[in-house]
């Protein structure tokens, strides 16, 4: 018999992990959406197998229930899901970006049919809902789960086999350290890359051009600040206390730099600006060892012609290179080269730079 698998919100996560769930013939998955128009998109574009308009209805079914609607959402659906009466056992997961107040809500619950893994897909994209899912969105990408003390690992195992068809790697953390990693990788930089746009806008009355200028590095700085307001929002409250802390510290730092500005302290600012460089391109080599799966650049520089990127991507084919990720830098002020490609390993990185150097490219490893 087939797996019943409840996905609720159907957006661009759940949409996508329908997506990737379906996949196995041993899924059947059902979903639930407050918006009568998803649920329709999901059936149509057949990412779930049934649809549910009653959120109870759709648990009574499920032997495994992922969350995935915003944050404070999933809280209520939690404290809703407390109150039904169930026959069967469920393992019941979330997506949500933030761990900590999603464990405490776990943690209240007293219904003993129910077990809770935290989840935390980390992929996504600045677009929202379901006509953003996608199947693969979070192929190589990391999978978080937070389980409650209390889970098996029987039950965690449950969970990766359903999960299977993602192909992400999984780890599992504590909500405290998610939150904390999380906050300063990728909630914290959220903040400021909105804060560095408010600032060109401010600018931008001053200097009509200023757009025009923004190109290249400032692009690629604060391109998350356009991804979902209000899923955001929703992100500072519940990780609220650490983007506080972070936010503070950041002043610091900023008042620091201020100061070698103001004091023409050229020798602490080299020292700052080599120390950080330092950090970041070591940080490729760094996750080779944990779990966290790292990218091998390649820049070559390609000319503003029709086909001109294809015939880059077709070398590294007939060579059998997987490229991981491909994207054209808007300027080619800083670096030799106009397009970056991402591979997966040092030896990949090196066959491409040869073949590419071979074919009479300008190509680079170096960023
Ligand atoms: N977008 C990302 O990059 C990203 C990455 C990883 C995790 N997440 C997490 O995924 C969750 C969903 O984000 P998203 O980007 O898919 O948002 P989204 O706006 O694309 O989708 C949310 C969906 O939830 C539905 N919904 C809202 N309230 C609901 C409720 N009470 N019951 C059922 N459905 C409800 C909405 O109708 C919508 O279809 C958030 O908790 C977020 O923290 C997002």
């Amino acid at each position: 018999m087939k797996r019943k698998i409840l996905v609720a919100g159907l957006g661009l996560i759940g949409g996508s992990l329908a997506l990737a769930m379906k996949k196995s013939p041993e899924n059947h998955i059902l979903g639930f959406d407050l918006q009568k128009e998803t649920l329709q998109i999901a059936l149509e574009e057949q990412i779930i197998d049934e649809s549910y308009t009653n959120f109870e209805e759709a648990v009574k079914q499920a032997k495994i229930v992922i969350l995935a609607a915003p944050i404070s959402e999933t809280i209520k659906l939690m404290k809703k899901m407390d109150t039904i009466e169930l026959n069967h056992d469920i393992i019941l997961s979330d997506v949500s970006s933030v761990k900590g107040s999603i464990l405490q809500a776990a943690n209240e619950m007293i219904n003993n049919r129910i077990t809770f893994i935290g989840g935390h897909p980390m992929a996504g994209s600045h677009k929202a809902g379901i006509q953003a899912a996608k199947g693969h969105l979070f192929e190589n990408a990391i999978y978080v789960l937070t389980p409650t003390t209390s889970c098996s690992n029987g039950k965690i195992e449950v969970l990766k086999e359903v999960l299977k068809e993602t192909k992400s790697n999984f780890l599992i953390l504590n909500p405290e350290e998610h939150d904390e990693m999380t906050s300063v990788i990728s909630h914290f930089p959220h903040l400021i890359a909105s804060s560095l746009v408010h600032q060109a806008k401010k600018w931008e009355q001053m200097h009509q051009y200023l757009p025009e200028l923004a190109a290249g590095g400032f692009r690629d700085i604060t391109r998350i600040a356009s991804s979902n307001p209000k899923m955001w929002q929703d992100i500072f409250q519940h990780n609220g206390e650490q983007m506080s802390r972070l936010l503070q510290d950041w002043i610091n730092e900023m008042v620091t730099l201020k100061e070698f500005l103001d004091k023409n302290n050229k020798e602490e600012m080299i020292v700052y600006l080599d120390q950080a460089k330092k950090y970041r391109d070591g940080l490729g080599e760094k996750t080779t060892r944990g779990a966290l799966p790292s990218f091998y650049d390649v820049y070559v520089d390609v000319k503003d012609q029709p086909g001109a990127i294809a015939s880059v991507v077709q070398l590294l084919a007939d060579e059998e290179i997987s490229i991981r990720n491909i994207r054209i830098l808007e300027i080619r002020d800083s670096i030799n080269g106009a397009l970056r490609l991402s591979v997966t390993n040092q030896k990949d990185q090196q066959r491409a730079y040869n073949v590419l150097k071979n074919n009479n490219y300008d190509v680079t490893i170096e960023a």
